[in-house]
C-alpha cells in the first residue's frame, strides 16, 4: 500500500444523522495511503447517531445550536480557522451552508450525493429515480458551490437498477458505493 508523504491535511467532517460515510471516512483516515487527519467532526443536530464513531475513536465533536445561521457559522468558521482545517466533508449534512461560507473555504468543502449528477439534485433521490423509471443511478462526489448540489463533479459510480428495487434496496446499494468513491475521490483530488 503506498503511504501517503505528505503532511496529513487537516480535516473536518460535518453531519447530521447516521454517520455511515463518517465512519467510512475515518477508517480511510486511518489508512497509511490516506492524504487526510481527521481533526473534529461538527454537527448541527446534538442527536445524531454518528457523533458516536467520533466519539469513539477519541476525535473532538462539536454541536453549535442556534436559531440564526450566521451565529453558527460565525463560531464555525473560528472552529475551523483555529484547527488550520484545509479540507471540509460533508457526509450526510443536511443545513444548507451560506454563500459567505462557501466564499471563506472556496475549493476545500466536498459533499457526497446518491444520485448521477446533475440529475436528482436535492432530497428523496431514490423514489424520484424509480418513479422516473431511469435504468441506472448512482452516487457523486462533489465540489460545494453556491448553488445545491451543482459543484464540479470529482467521482462519480453507476449502478443498474433492478426490476424490484425499491427505495430501501436501492439506498443501500449505493451507499455501499458511496463508502468506496468518498476516500477515492480524495485520494483524487490530493493525488
Ligand atoms: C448518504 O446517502 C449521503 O449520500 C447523503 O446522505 C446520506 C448520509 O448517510 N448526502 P450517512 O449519514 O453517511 O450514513
Amino acid at each position: 500500500m503506498k503511504r501517503y508523504s505528505g503532511k496529513k491535511i487537516s480535516t473536518a467532517v460535518f453531519i447530521s444523522g447516521r454517520g455511515s460515510n463518517l465512519q467510512n471516512l475515518i477508517n480511510f483516515s486511518y489508512k497509511k495511503k490516506s492524504p487526510i487527519e481527521i481533526k473534529f467532526v461538527f454537527s448541527n443536530n446534538k442527536n445524531a447517531e454518528g457523533l458516536k464513531h467520533a466519539k469513539n475513536k477519541k476525535i473532538n465533536t462539536f454541536c453549535i445550536l442556534n436559531k440564526k445561521t450566521s451565529i453558527i457559522e460565525n463560531k464555525l468558521i473560528e472552529l475551523l480557522n483555529k484547527r488550520k482545517i484545509k479540507l471540509i466533508c460533508l457526509a450526510g449534512f443536511m443545513k444548507i451552508l451560506s454563500r459567505k461560507f462557501i466564499k471563506k473555504f472556496k475549493g476545500k468543502i466536498i459533499n457526497i450525493h446518491p444520485s448521477l449528477l446533475p440529475k436528482y439534485k436535492g432530497l428523496d433521490t431514490h423514489r424520484r429515480v424509480l418513479e422516473n423509471k431511469e435504468v441506472y443511478t448512482g452516487c457523486t462526489v462533489h465540489h460545494v458551490n453556491s448553488k445545491l448540489d451543482a459543484g464540479k463533479i470529482i467521482l462519480q459510480k453507476k449502478i443498474k437498477i433492478f426490476r424490484n428495487d425499491n427505495a430501501k434496496s436501492l439506498a443501500k446499494r449505493v451507499l455501499l458505493e458511496e463508502h468506496k468513491i468518498y476516500p477515492k475521490a480524495i485520494l483524487k483530488i490530493y493525488s
